[in-house]
């Protein structure tokens, strides 16, 4: 082993499931965010936390609504997941130019968007100023998927995928170009 930078510690410890924040403006108007710093933070009660960067649209929007969905975008969802990630919702709207649906959630005020793999509604209870992001943790007060679109995104940097058995040995092992 040898000493790294930031930069490749980031990428040698992918991959990271990108997944999409949707959260409301002060308007009520739904934005989403495109996040790979997310986490399972309890079994019981299940909950889960999020890291915001302070400069995002999206963390006044959190600070506001103090609820949120986490979306797994499928495969076929790229293109619109990436314009979430990279253009901010103080200057465009999301759902329409990322070319999402939104769909009606059970216990939280965003809405889920249609098609994604998994989708946790969450309720903050409580943040934590973390630098230049804060740390949003939440109790996952609903949960949807979809069983027949299993396959979602990894984040940028994303190069090699060994998956880990359930004795300890290597169920697959994939090299990506
Ligand atoms: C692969 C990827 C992962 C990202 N992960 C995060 C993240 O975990 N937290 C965060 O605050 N921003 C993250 N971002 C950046 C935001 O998605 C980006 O700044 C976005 O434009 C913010 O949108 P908003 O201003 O509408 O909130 C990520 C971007 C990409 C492309």
């Amino acid at each position: 082993m040898q000493e790294i930078s930031w930069n490749q510690a980031i990428e040698l410890g992918s991959p990271y499931p990108y997944t999409l924040l949707v959260t409301l403006d002060k308007a009520g108007k739904p934005n989403i965010m495109g996040l790979s710093w997310w986490t399972i933070v309890s079994w019981d009660p299940q909950m889960m936390a999020v890291s915001v960067a302070k400069r995002n649209y999206s963390h006044d929007c959190l600070k506001h609504c103090k609820e949120f969905v986490i979306c797994f975008p499928s495969k076929g969802q790229e293109k619109g997941a990436w314009l979430c990630g990279t253009k901010s919702g103080r200057d465009i709207d999301k759902f329409e130019q990322g070319g999402f649906t939104p769909i009606p959630a059970k216990n939280v005020k965003p809405p889920l968007i249609q098609g994604s793999t998994v989708a946790f509604e969450c309720k903050v209870i409580n943040d934590v100023d973390t630098g230049d992001h804060t740390l949003f943790i939440a109790d996952i007060v609903g949960l949807h998927g979809s069983p027949d679109s299993k396959e979602h995104l990894f984040s940028v940097h994303y190069s090699k995928l060994v998956s880990i058995g359930s004795n300890g040995t290597c169920d697959f092992d994939i090299e990506f170009k």
